[in-house]
């Protein structure tokens, strides 16, 4: 394809920029009649690397090109678009997208119509695009992480004149609702609450990748979860680069324990949040996750560094004693709670002392798990200035160590889980192993264990009967049909019609006019029966009869008790169906 059309190219400085306010669109979602027409019988893949954040994003996109038509391929070979999202957070996670792009290369080969597309946090980065369009002369378009409401737009503008486009704006940016979303699990979901990052660690590229923090409407918010929690979904994950910021934009007292606590009371079974900060990280957010059994009992809470010195030149706004008292809070209110964490080693001129307080920090509080990283400076940040004197032989050792006295708390936490039972969410069969079902307990611990396969998506009493550091391996306890049994109980239990059935019940059952009616009822349906056998008179005694029946069916709450019956017969006539 001949001359490639830059549309705009991304900037530090206007990255960096945090003035303008948020906008708050809601996206109509029109399909070019052109992207329709090629969509027709195509299909696409996305490939995502990086956090949560992107995984949403994935959804997104999938959501705008299954609205224009495509399909999802079956595998990366038959694919007829792809669009590789990418992670610029450190640099082994760009070396990995440049080895992802270029396995397209046979498609792009194999099939004349083939669209590739790149985008993502990486393509924000200056002379990103230009280096990616000159490597990989195959890719057709590029955009950037605020684009991606334009994706039918920039792809319509791509078949239009067959040329390939570059479209990165570096702006604060805003908030756009109503976007479109196929959701890759079916039980656990992830809900954006806010998006970008203020708090400018000096060694972190994402404020510059997602722009200005920004909360979307707690109703936005709550509509999602609620129709999440309709469909059945077992699991919320709350996102943001710093949930516990969230509301600060509003300025009317909204705050994350806010937004928390309504998502709890809509009942979702499993409530989780990522990530929080240990800077903006208040009791009231506590007393909240203390409070409602279905928000776990898991904080991720990154650490970074345990020495206050290099805390200082992270710009991370919190000293090792404010951390340890946040943990050590934590621990009060939230018993049994588990911690993980992000480590850095390796920063610029961290010395063996520096180090040392990190290991300290994760002795005193004995992590359930942890993301260790060795530092890789990101161009245009504050800290890849800064002259570095340790050498990479060091970073590497630290590293190691820092892994090594990680396992020890992270295998002790699993060893001490031998033998009790915990609530597993089953993801499904496990990767390795078919026969054997996978799922995470509420602290977020991996377990294996064998079981029907029906299970998938049910939370389900495992015994852990062994342990290794990643992973723990169990029994399910119960009669897997117990499960089946209790999970249509719920459902009778949770729908309307059944919950209009119960309360007419209830009220018939505690009107006294009604046992008065029932009791009449009764009387004169025995009199009337025994009145042919002694000779009486029978007309007399079925007047009586048929009058106190009209007048006990006539009774207003006994009409309502008939009317949810009728009602609740095509749900019981669903749960009998299920049963057999
Ligand atoms: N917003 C989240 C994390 C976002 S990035 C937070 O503040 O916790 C995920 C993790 O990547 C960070 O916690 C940090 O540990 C790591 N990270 C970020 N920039 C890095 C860099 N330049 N080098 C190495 N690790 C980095
Ligand atoms: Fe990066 Fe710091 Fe923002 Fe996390 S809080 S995304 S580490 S700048
Ligand atoms: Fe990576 Fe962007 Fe997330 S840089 S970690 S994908 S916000």
């Amino acid at each position: 394809m001949g001359k490639k059309i830059y549309k705009s190219l991304p900037d530090m400085a206007k990255a960096r920029n945090r003035v303008d306010l948020p906008v708050v669109k809601a996206d109509e979602i029109a399909v070019p009649p052109r992207v329709a027409a090629f969509a027709q019988g195509r299909s696409y893949l996305i490939k995502t690397f990086g956090c949560q954040a992107n995984v949403r994003d994935e959804e997104i996109m999938a959501g705008y090109l299954e609205k224009a038509g495509f399909c999802k391929a079956n595998d990366e070979k038959s694919a007829d678009l792809v669009i590789v999202n990418t992670c610029a957070v450190r640099e082994n996670a760009e070396e990995k997208v440049y080895g992802e792009i270029g396995k397209f290369k046979a498609n792009h080969l194999a099939n004349r119509s083939f669209v590739m597309a790149v985008c993502g946090c990486m393509m924000q980065e200056e002379k990103m695009a230009e280096k990616v369009m000159a490597t990989y002369p195959y890719v057709n378009l590029i955009f950037g992480t605020h684009n991606l409401p334009q994706l039918l737009n920039l792809l319509d503008e791509h078949l239009a004149r067959k040329k390939d486009l570059v479209d990165v704006i570096s702006y604060p940016g805003d908030i756009v609702e109503n976007l479109p979303s196929i959701r890759l699990d079916p039980y656990k979901a992830f809900v954006n609450i806010t998006y970008g990052c203020d708090k400018f660690c000096t060694y972190c590229i994402v404020p510059y990748t997602r722009g200005r923090e920004r909360s979307r409407a707690k109703e936005e918010i709550l509509a999602e979860c609620k129709a999440l929690v309709e469909e059945g979904y077992q699991e919320i994950t709350l996102l943001g680069q710093n949930v516990n910021s969230y509301g600060k934009d509003f300025k009317d007292g909204t705050t994350f324990a806010t937004i928390l606590e309504e998502v709890a009371k809509l009942g979702i079974p499993r409530l989780r949040f990522m990530t929080s900060h240990p800077w903006d990280f208040d009791d009231a957010m506590l007393e909240v996750i203390g409070k409602y059994p279905n928000i776990m009992p898991f904080i991720h809470l990154p650490l970074q560094s345990g020495s206050d010195e290099i805390l200082k030149k992270m710009g991370r706004r919190y000293s090792q004693a404010d951390y340890l008292d946040l943990v050590r809070r934590i621990k009060e209110k939230i018993p049994g709670c588990a911690l993980s964490t992000d480590i850095i080693v390796g920063f610029p001129n961290e010395t063996e002392e520096d180090f040392q307080e990190t290991l300290k920090v994760c002795e005193a509080v004995g992590y359930d798990s942890a993301f260790t990283f060795i530092y890789s400076p990101r161009k245009g940040t504050p800290a890849a200035a800064m002259v570095d004197g340790v050498s990479s032989e060091d970073k590497h050792r630290r590293f190691k160590e820092l892994v090594s006295v990680i396992e020890k708390s992270v295998s002790a936490h699993a060893l001490e889980m031998v033998g009790h039972t915990y609530r597993v969410l089953v993801d499904g069969p496990s990767k390795k192993n078919e026969a054997v079902l996978s799922g995470y307990t509420e602290t977020n611990k991996l377990v294996h264990f064998q079981g029907p396969t029906y299970l998938k998506g049910h939370i389900v009493e495992v015994k852990i009967t062994e342990s290794h550091t990643y992973s723990l391996l169990g029994e399910l306890c119960d009669d897997p049909l117990l499960y089946l049994a209790k999970d249509l109980s719920a459902k009778l239990h949770g729908e309307e019609a059944s919950q209009r059935y119960f309360q007419a019940l209830e009220a018939y059952r505690n009107d006294p006019s009604v046992a008065q009616a029932r009791d009449a009822l009764e009387s004169a349906q025995r009199q009337f029966a025994t009145s042919s056998k002694n000779g009486e008179d029978v007309s007399a005694k079925k007047k009586a009869y048929l009058e106190a029946k009209q007048h006990y069916e006539n009774h207003p709450l006994v009409q309502n008790l008939q009317a949810a019956i009728s009602d609740l017969k095509p749900l019981l006539e669903q749960v009998e169906a299920a049963l057999k």
